[in-house]
């Protein structure tokens, strides 16, 4: 199939209307001249503004995991996530809008009192099952199905982070908005570059295929991990970017050299501030009255801030920061 045919089944592909879009899109030019480099052409993408749920990049994925007929019959949302987990605040407020049931496996102890994320998961009242361990999830996630249907109920399971090839569309038509926003403006000489925090891979996976079906190979997308090795985030991104392909009908090349992952700013560990991305976050609010969250974009832009101090991007290249949201886990 070409890709224009992609890119029209993209377009009408069923989904639940959730998001705000197009998310805006504004220069970081304060922030460009407080890292001395007050000529970089640096912009952010604010999908920390899709809305719903209070917003954030699953925002997009759960469009397309939850449309109208994947919902026919469906009594119960369930997925799982870290106690903070931003995915399942969302899928929470989502089965609340529906009118459905939702559970969510959650790893680690049940919090006293419940903060950020946590506490907004049981305010769309979501049933939460705790498990002790990241790696419990999985299991629990298909066995609390099963328990679901024995009790008479029709449970959809959404994968983890929504990161399967079907979420990975949200992104896929992410990336077709953004370049669309972006051709209002004068192109680079050289490259864009965007800067995307990364874990389960949905979001870095939609981009590459949105690019990949606009055949842009001017571009350049940096996963930076949360937690992951790059070299599971690449691999996993391709992965999820052939499904999401499949799903088209598409078999055109993915630029797969078009993605780099990082994970040069995970420091101790998931969820676990730096001193990089604690000057990040201080930054992006001094500069630019811009909120980051500490998981994942603040890792994320701590990213940028070493590629712009290092001169790894320069004055010829374009530089777009894609904000996932996260915004709760500030308040924690
Ligand atoms: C705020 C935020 N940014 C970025 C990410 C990473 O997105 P993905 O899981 O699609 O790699 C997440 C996912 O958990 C997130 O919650």
């Amino acid at each position: 199939m070409a890709s224009s045919a992609a890119l029209t089944r993209l377009s009408e592909w069923p989904r639940l209307k959730l998001a705000n879009l197009p998310t805006p899109i504004r220069p970081l030019a304060r922030l460009a001249e407080a890292l001395g480099s007050p000529a970089l052409d640096l912009l952010v993408k604010l999908d920390s503004e899709t809305g719903f749920g209070l917003g954030g990049n699953k925002v997009r994925k759960l469009e397309f995991e939850l449309a109208p007929d994947r919902l026919e019959g469906i009594t119960c949302l369930i997925t799982a996530g870290g106690p903070q987990s931003n995915h399942c605040r969302v899928t929470a407020a989502a089965a609340a809008r529906l009118g459905l049931r939702c559970a969510l496996i959650v790893n680690g102890p049940e919090p006293e009192a419940p903060t950020g994320n946590a506490l907004l998961h049981r305010l769309f009242g979501a049933v939460i099952v705790t498990v002790p361990e990241r790696q419990d999830r999985s299991t629990q996630l298909q066995s609390t199905a099963v328990d679901i249907e024995l009790e008479g109920g029709h449970p959809l399971v959404i994968p983890i982070g929504a990161s399967t090839g079907l979420g990975s569309l949200g992104y896929a038509a992410a990336s077709i908005e953004l370049f669309k926003q972006l051709t209002n403006q004068k192109p680079p000489p050289e490259r864009t570059v965007v800067f995307v925090a990364s874990s389960s891979c949905g979001t870095l996976a939609g981009l590459l295929l949105g690019i990949s079906l606009l055949k842009l190979n001017h571009v350049l997308l940096v996963g930076v991990s949360a937690d992951m090795s790059a070299a599971e985030i690449e691999e996993r991104s391709k992965q999820i970017a052939c499904e999401g392909a499949d799903l088209l009908g598409w078999d055109g090349p993915l630029l797969t050299d078009s993605i780099k992952a990082i994970d040069d700013q995970v420091g101790d560990g998931y969820g676990l501030s730096t001193t990089a991305s604690d000057e990040a976050l201080r930054m992006f609010a001094l500069h630019e009255g811009l909120v980051l969250d500490p998981t994942y974009t603040a890792k994320a832009a701590a990213g940028l801030i070493s590629w712009v101090r290092t001169g790894m991007v320069s004055d010829l290249d374009r530089v777009v920061f894609l904000h996932t949201g996260g915004h709760p886990g500030l308040f924690t």
